[in-house]
């Protein structure tokens, strides 16, 4: 695959033996949450606002956006903003069942690496992202998929 490729769709949300299938509407309102708080973006920089929403496992909703600093490299991700207040919500033993990632830019854009491991250490590997794909699609894929040899401290 090359990089700029769309993983493909896993697990087919269309298949009965998707395991952790969200409906129609949840996937669409994840969605819908993710732009609305890409609207509160901080990107003077990019000029690239990004939302994410997070939904958990016990049903949680929780929204983050870009902060970007003149610094530049201090900037956090939406997706790693929304999963900072999770944890400091819910505490530290959330799972996200899916990630709603969208952009104001109506672009393609697929996670970054940090985020791809920032989602993959709440997750299972059945968590769902979705994210803006070619041509005005929401793209989804598991975390695994995205991350399939993710970090891991094995000392510890
Ligand atoms: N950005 C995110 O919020 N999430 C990603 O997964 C990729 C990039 C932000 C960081 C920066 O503010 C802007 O998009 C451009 O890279």
């Amino acid at each position: 695959m090359s990089p700029n490729q769309e993983p493909s769709l896993h697990p087919n949300p269309d298949s009965p033996s998707n395991p952790n299938p969200l409906s129609p509407a949840q996937a669409a309102d994840l969605q819908q949450r993710a732009i609305a708080v890409a609207r509160h973006a901080y990107a003077p920089y990019s000029h690239f606002r990004v939302g994410a929403a997070v939904l958990l496992s016990d049903g949680t909703i929780v929204t983050g956006c870009n902060v970007e600093n003149a610094s530049y490299r201090l900037t956090v991700c939406a997706e790693q903003a929304a999963i900072a207040t999770a944890v400091s919500l819910r505490g530290p033993q959330i799972r996200i069942r899916a990630v709603a990632i969208a952009n104001l830019n109506d672009t393609a854009s697929q996670p970054c690496g940090a985020c791809r491991q920032t989602i993959h250490e709440f997750s299972t590997p059945d968590t769902i992202v979705f994210f803006p794909g070619e041509g005005g699609t929401i793209a989804q894929a598991t975390i695994a998929d995205l991350l399939p040899a993710a970090f891991l401290l094995t000392n510890s």
